[in-house]
């Protein structure tokens, strides 16, 4: 919560004069003593702030207290200097008026100091930003640099500026500053060449001595000892708590900040260095022929390095410090100089060229600082300009007359904007005013500016006359002219009524200024005021290669050569002064009024009589008056009623009507004392300032409660909208939160109740169970005993039905029963037709139906078993058969001979290469064995081929094929072979047959079944042919050719081997033994 304060709180003395009473000059200076007593200041007068210069430094520039006095009002803070650089940067920015602050004061008073403060307080508070804080640091750093070159030390003030400066800083319409525009006025350019005592140069030669490199002094052919300069005193070189060198460092910084480039700095340098070199020129006279002493430059050393730092030709300055061109009706002419002459053209030479060095520099800094922006600025002027300077031992010369001149014109436009304006707005608002009497100095302007017979114009008039000039002559024209001005003295003066004044002395003139009268000395005017560069310098000083010397000699461009004299410094002078007034009045001034406590420099003095003085000439105690007497505030109605209508019900929020008339309502309501206020035409006065406060203390108030309002309705706007988004979230949450239980819930009473039912279904089901059980074992009980009970009736009933035909049902069940259980039985029986087992019979009665069931059985499946044979497989089987009929139980062989196949071709003759021959000679073979034909003679047998075709059968040669017989079927009689199990056969031919002139033939073979079989078949299948006999005997007769043998079939031992043997016992006997199975 902001603490509020006014002016009026702990106030030391009063802290605005308008509150002082009794008001006259010792109660204003107790007043300003006993606040400088209490490190109070600064003291209002109004809105015009009275700075006491406190000669130390005091806690009240921090931050902090910049902060504290940024946008409060006025009256709201103990007096600072503060306040009014707010008030007027505020108005500035809010209200859109151009500034201006004017700070006046005796030299040494603080002025500079204080337009210092008022640029760090303004370049605190106005807007940040790069670009902003760049332009800021330019502004500010445009200081170091002029106060090295426009400052020096001097008796009063040991930075004192010896130049008036004013500054326009720039600012768009948010406020932030843009540029800046600074001009200077007057730089007191005598100081170059000579300084009073105990004063010194321009801190800059200093500056550059001490601070350079060795290095740079070298290059500037400088040497570190003040003591080699004429140009500088040397009592006060060095100043206590100024630090030279250190200065230096600052001054080339802030030169860089400020945009200056390293070679233009450098050539400042050099100015410097040959300036300083310039004053070591020496000059001594040399006689003529026509009795005129002629200056001759002493030592040339110094002119040398002068004109290699600017680049002159030596001889052309020598020569312009020797002669002079004298140009008068187009013709040149040339006068020597003497030495008194040479020193004069080397010193104004050295003013020159450091004066217009210094307005460069101000030049310089504005191409950098100026603002870039086209749109309309506003401005904030400073102005910190030399106050009155009087010399007391009346030690006053031009400087002092021209300083004093501008401090009259700003006491002017002071006089102008704050009383007579005043004053003027009164009689315009038509309010009632007691008119004070002040004192216009207009007058005193009238005199010195006066373009007929002010003192400038005559002055001016004495320079351009023709004839010899002096100061004297000057003096005695403005003893002719201004003898009757009221304000003008002079010894001389006879008509004066101060012709008695004693005090006056010779060659000197007195000016009563608003301020004190101020003794002026009359020598020196007329060579000042005409402030002459001999063309040949300035001429040599155009030719110089320095890259400055031109831009600084534009008169020395001899292609511009102007016989017309230039303007004279009293002339320019004026000339900027108008220039300044005209600016100022176009804007709001604010005023600092310096003042300074002693002339001793040092902090806890307080002169009475030096402060009394400043106040007297400073006009403080008649501003006071005037201030009083008037009403301190004033505004229009508009902007009156506009800025106080929330006081009032009936003006807020809008009121509708005159705005005179509205305020009249607003005041009345506010019951604030009738005589605190006076209407006006078109203005609300209002007398005393704190009435203003209470009204701007209640408007703060107001707008305090209205904001309150505002952020009230904002606060509940946006807590409502926070409650009621968690209230809506709270729903949804707790929306779903109750589901979730309600399912669990649900979820857990479902289960149970399941869990319930099934018990209880279990427990009614089981009950009806159990009931259910009772009924069936109730009914079966029930349908037991009817049935057992029919059973009894019926059986009573039907018994005698019963016995007849039980016998025949139970007889044909019993069978049915019986065949059943038979025929089943015979499932077991094999399909193979060799297999010989059949079920044994059950019964008796069955004997017949089970042999033949057999026999059918047997014959069924044979014929199944038949039904699957091919017709090779059939024949096979036929030929098997077949020899079963011829040999079965007849001959012991046989038997072994069922299980082997008849395979026919043992021989394979087609395939076999060997009997191709034996194959083609025969038809198709239907058997080939290899057999033994048996030799008569000896009974051993040999082997033959044996191939048995459908016509004939062959016997061949077993090793070369060759056919040896070849017998034709119908020739054979019969064949005989024995019971036994040999294989010995005999084929019979037919007796007179073609062939059985061979005789018969007598075999033996493994195959002795399947061939006989096969004879047989052959046999038997011939339509043409008688049947082939099979005799099977053990004693038969072969007819060899001639003979017939008997063969005959014994028995024989095991020991005979396996095989049959045959033995010719013999002529007409063959014996062979078989092996006895
Ligand atoms: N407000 C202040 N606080 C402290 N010292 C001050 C103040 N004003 C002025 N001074 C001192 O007084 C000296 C002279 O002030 P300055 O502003 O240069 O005077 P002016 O410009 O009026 O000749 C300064 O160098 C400084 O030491
Ligand atoms: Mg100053």
């Amino acid at each position: 919560m902001e603490v509020k304060t006014s002016l009026l709180d702990n106030m030391i003395g009063v802290g605005d004069m308008v509150l002082l009473e009794p008001l006259n000059e010792d109660s204003f200076i107790v007043n300003l003593r006993n606040r400088f007593d209490h490190n109070e200041i600064y003291t209002y007068i109004g809105s015009v702030v009275i700075s006491m210069n406190p000669y130390r430094s005091l806690p009240i520039y921090t931050p902090q207290k910049v902060e504290e006095y940024r946008n409060r009002n006025f009256y709201e803070l103990s007096p600072h200097i503060y306040a009014l650089a707010d008030e007027a940067y505020r108005s500035l920015r809010d209200q859109d008026k151009d500034q201006c602050i004017l700070i006046t004061g005796e030299s040494g008073a603080g002025k500079t100091e204080a337009s210092k403060l008022v640029m760090s307080y303004v370049a605190a508070v106005c807007g940040k930003g790069q670009e902003v804080n760049k332009v800021k640091e330019q502004l500010l750093q445009s200081n170091p640099v002029l106060e090295a070159f426009g400052n020096a030390k001097t008796m009063r003030n040991d930075n004192s500026s010896r130049f008036g400066k004013y500054m326009d800083i720039e600012f768009d319409f948010k406020g932030d500053p843009l540029g800046g525009v600074i001009s200077n006025y007057l730089l007191e350019k005598s100081r170059v060449c000579k300084q009073p005592r105990g004063e010194r140069n321009f801190h800059i030669f200093y500056q550059l001595l001490s601070g350079a490199s060795d290095d740079t002094l070298m290059k500037l052919k400088l040497d570190r000892d003040f003591s080699k300069y004429n140009y500088l005193s040397l009592d006060s070189a060095n100043v206590n708590g100024l630090d030279d060198a250190a200065s230096f460092r600052t001054v080339r910084n802030a030169m860089q900040i400020v945009g200056f480039m390293e070679a233009e700095v450098q050539s400042v340098l050099e100015l410097v260095a040959a300036i300083l070199k310039l004053g070591n020129i020496e000059f001594k006279p040399e006689s003529r022929v026509n009795g005129f002493d002629e200056s001759r430059v002493k030592d040339k050393n110094d002119l040398k390095e002068m004109c290699e730092l600017l680049g002159i030709e030596q001889s052309v300055l020598e020569r312009a410090f020797s002669y002079r061109t004298v140009e008068a009706k187009m013709e040149k002419m040339s006068t020597t100089l003497n030495v008194a002459q040479a020193y004069y053209a080397r010193d104004a030479l050295a003013k020159n060229l450091y004066s217009r060095l210094f307005s460069w520099l101000v030049t310089r800094i504005n191409e950098s600082i100026k603002a870039q922006a086209k749109t309309r600025h506003k401005v904030m002027g400073v102005l910190d300009i030399y106050g009155f300077e009087i010399f007391e031992d009346g030690d006053n010369s031009f400087e002092q007359f021209i300083i004093n001149y501008c401090n009259e014109k700003l006491q002017q436009i002071f006089i102008e904007l704050t009383l007579r304006e005043e004053q003027e707005e009164y009689i315009r608002e038509d309010i009632e005013w007691t008119n004070i009497e002040y004192f216009n100095n207009a007058v005193i302007c009238d005199l010195i500016e006066n373009n007929q017979n002010g003192i400038l114009a005559m002055l001016d008039e004495e320079c351009l006359r023709p004839g010899t000039v002096t100061d004297d002559t000057f003096l005695d024209k403005l003893n002719t002219i201004c003898a009757e001005h009221q304000h003008f003295e002079s010894r001389l003066n006879k008509n004066s009524k101060f012709l008695t004044d004693h005090s006056l002395p010779h060659s000197c003139f007195r000016i009563q200024h608003y301020a004190g009268k101020v003794l002026y000395r009359v020598e020196g005017f007329v060579d000042k005021n005409n402030d002459l560069l001999y063309r040949d310098l300035s001429q040599a000083m155009y030719k110089a290669t320095h890259s400055l010397m031109r831009q600084l000699f534009p008169e020395g461009n001899p292609a511009k050569v102007n016989l017309k004299r230039p303007p004279t410094a009293g002339f320019q002078f004026k000339a900027s002064v108008g220039v300044l007034m005209k600016n100022l009045q176009t804007k709001n001034p604010n005023y600092i009024r310096c003042i300074k406590p002693n002339d001793k420099k040092v902090a806890h003095i307080f002169t009475d009589s030096l402060v009394c003085h400043q106040v007297r000439y400073l006009g403080l105690v008649e501003n006071v008056r005037v201030r009083r007497a008037g009403y301190a505030f004033r505004q229009p109605y508009e902007s009156c009623l506009e800025r106080y209508k929330m006081l009032c019900k009936k003006t807020w929020p809008q009121w509708r009507g005159p705005a005179r008339d509205g305020v009249v309502v607003l005041l009345t309501d506010c019951s604030v004392p009738t005589e605190e206020f006076a209407y006006g035409r078109s203005k609300i006065f209002i007398r005393n300032p704190r009435t203003l406060f209470t009204l701007e203390e209640r408007r703060r108030a107001c707008l305090e409660d209205l904001a309150t309002l505002i952020q009230k309705i904002y606060r509940g706007w946006k807590s409502r909208t926070h409650f009621l988004l968690l209230k809506k979230s709270q729903v949804v949450v707790a929306a779903w939160y109750r589901r979730y239980a309600q399912q669990n819930k649900y979820q857990k009473i479902k289960s149970a109740t399941l869990v319930m039912q099934s018990f209880i279904r279990g427990w009614k089901a089981r009950n009806i169970l159990r009931q259910l059980k009772y009924e069936k074992r109730c009914k079966e009980a029930v349908t037991t005993i009817a049935a057992y009970w029919h059973g009894t009736q019926v059986r009573r009933e039907y018994r005698k039905f019963f016995r007849a035909n039980a016998g025949k049902k139970i007889y044909d069940f019993t069978i049915q029963r019986i065949m059943q259980k038979y025929f089943l039985g015979l499932k077991t029986t094999t399909m193979s037709p060799m297999d010989n087992t059949w079920p044994a019979k059950p019964y008796g009665f069955l004997e017949g139906a089970h042999t033949q069931l057999r026999r059918i059985f047997h014959l069924w499946r044979c014929k199944k078993y038949r039904g699957q044979f091919t017709e090779e497989k059939k024949a096979v089987y036929e030929e098997k058969l077949e020899a079963s009929e011829i040999f079965k139980d007849k001959k012991a062989l046989y038997p072994s001979s069922v299980s082997q196949p008849f395979k026919g071709d043992y021989l394979e003759i087609q395939k076999n290469p060997k009997y191709q021959k034996l194959n083609s000679a025969v038809e198709e073979v239907l058997l080939a064995d290899l057999v033994n034909k048996i030799n008569r003679a000896n009974g051993k047998g040999s082997p033959r081929l044996f191939l048995l075709t459908k016509s004939n059968f062959v016997l061949a040669d077993q090793k070369t094929g060759q056919v040896k017989a070849s017998v034709p079927l119908p020739d054979l009689a019969s064949v005989s072979v024995s019971t036994q199990s040999d294989g010995f056969f005999a084929l019979k031919l037919k007796e007179g047959s073609a062939s059985a002139s061979k005789g018969d033939f007598l075999l033996s073979s493994e195959h002795l079944i399947e061939i006989i079989t096969k004879l047989h078949h052959i046999g038997t299948t011939a339509a043409d042919r008688d049947q082939i006999n099979i005799d099977i005997s053990d004693e038969f007769l072969v007819q060899f050719k001639q003979d017939k043998v008997c063969v005959k079939f014994i028995q024989g031992g095991p020991k005979n081997g396996n095989s049959a043997a045959c033995k010719r016992k013999n002529n007409r006997l063959l014996e062979v033994s078989v092996p006895s199975p």
